[in-house]
């Protein structure tokens, strides 16, 4: 006679009791099914980070990602108070500073952040050009870089316009009065930034959509497309590096580096949150169009050689508008950025690395440096 089991002992094909970790791990599977998102573990674990001296500088470039993620975040914040109109815009950011709770800290933060994420990618930039991580097959990670370099340079100056008060008003004024001198199309190129022959509520919308949606969507689409190619490239070793024989060892990407990166990553938030804390970003005075340009007008410190430049240019240059010759340059300049990887090509591929570009970017850097030291001391009364 056939025996029933005792009901506590489960059959040898029941499914295990689940718990909840049996569920969540149940719903990731369902999910996985699905989606597929599994399949990139293979490739994180596959990746692998060169160990050298010259490490240091790989963490830079996720500073910047990581940088770029926080400022997306704090301006989807801010968003809920900012209300874009030259009526409304600088009483929004006075109650969002003033009345709402964390409102100040929020602000800061962007601000300062906006100011830190431009400074590492200008640093990432110099490292991945001294270690001419630029060469091939890197050449469009580069061009991706400097197109980030300038998105977030014209994430900043749009930026600046938003809380309209007289200081961002008038540097505006002048910022947009720059492309102006270009012949033919610098009328037209003022007039569209402007929204008209001045700065007026109609320019605060553009830079407002400017600001919150077109650069945001080129930076985002850029930095997808970076950071593929840095995923299917793989970091470069420094050719001083491959001439010793090569790094020495390697540590995978995932967990290794990407827990260093986040210790780097805690560490920037903490120094933000601290200089937000002791130094809030500033408001000043309403913009008054009608009222005179105040003393000591100045860009952010990111265009200052530029506008230092400017400034020390005469009046005319071999018949030639003075200032119109410093802007053709720093537009030759920004071309000649952007095609670096093509022009330092070594003839044969064991040629020893050419030293001519290390030290045109360490003359930059010194033009650079010279330039926004002279623009902070100026005195425009002598
Ligand atoms: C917001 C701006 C930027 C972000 C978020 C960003 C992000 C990154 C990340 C996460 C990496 C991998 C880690 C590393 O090598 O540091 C990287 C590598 C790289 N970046 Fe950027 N980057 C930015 C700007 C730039 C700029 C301005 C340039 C140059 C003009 C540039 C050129 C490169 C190159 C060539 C690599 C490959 C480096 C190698 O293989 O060793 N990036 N970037």
């Amino acid at each position: 006679m056939a025996t029933a089991s005792p009901p506590d002992v489960p059959a040898a094909d029941a499914p295990a009791p689940v718990g909840r970790g049996g569920r969540i791990s149940a719903f990731v599977g369902w999910l996985d099914d699905r989606i597929g998102f599994t399949a990139i573990m293979p490739l994180m674990r596959k990746k692998e980070v060169p160990v050298h001296r010259h490490s240091f500088w790989y963490y830079i470039g996720g500073m910047a990602l990581f940088l770029f993620v926080l400022q997306i975040a704090t301006g989807i914040l801010l968003l809920f108070y900012y209300r874009p109109s030259a009526e409304g815009a600088f009483e929004s950011i006075q109650f969002l500073m003033a009345e709402v709770e964390f409102g100040w800290l929020i602000r800061s933060i962007h601000s300062w952040g906006a100011n830190l994420m431009i400074f590492m990618a200008f640093v990432h930039m110099i490292s991945v050009m001294l270690l001419k991580a630029y060469r091939a097959p890197r050449e469009i990670t580069w061009m991706t870089g400097v197109g980030l370099l300038f998105v977030s340079m014209g994430l900043g100056f749009t930026g600046y316009l938003l809380p309209w008060n007289e200081l961002a008003f008038f540097a505006t004024r002048v910022g947009t009065e720059i492309p102006g001198v270009l012949p033919v199309v610098g009328p037209f190129i003022r007039d569209l930034l402007r929204g008209g022959e001045d700065i007026s509520g109609a320019t605060l919308t553009r830079f407002y959509a400017l600001h919150v949606s077109v650069l945001p969507a080129l930076a985002f689409m850029l930095v997808a497309l970076h950071v593929l190619l840095v995923q299917r490239h793989g970091m470069s070793v420094p050719p001083g590096i491959e001439a010793e024989g090569g790094p020495r060892r390697s540590i995978k990407f995932f967990p290794h580096f990407l827990l260093r990166d986040l210790v780097g990553w805690l560490a920037a938030l903490a120094i933000l949150a601290a200089a937000a804390a002791f130094f809030p970003a500033h408001l000043g005075v309403k913009a008054d169009p009608f009222a005179s340009a105040p003393a000591g007008i100045q860009p952010e410190w990111y265009f200052m050689f530029m506008f230092q430049t400017l400034r020390y240019l005469p009046p005319e240059i071999l018949g030639i508008e003075g200032e119109l010759v410093g802007i053709a340059a720093f537009g030759v300049a920004g071309l000649v950025l952007l095609v670096v990887p093509f022009l330092d090509r070594p003839e044969a591929p064991d040629a020893k690395p050419s030293k001519l570009w290390s030290y045109l970017t360490y003359a930059a850097l010194a033009y650079i440096l010279l330039l926004t030291y002279l623009g902070y001391t100026f005195d425009p009364t002598t």
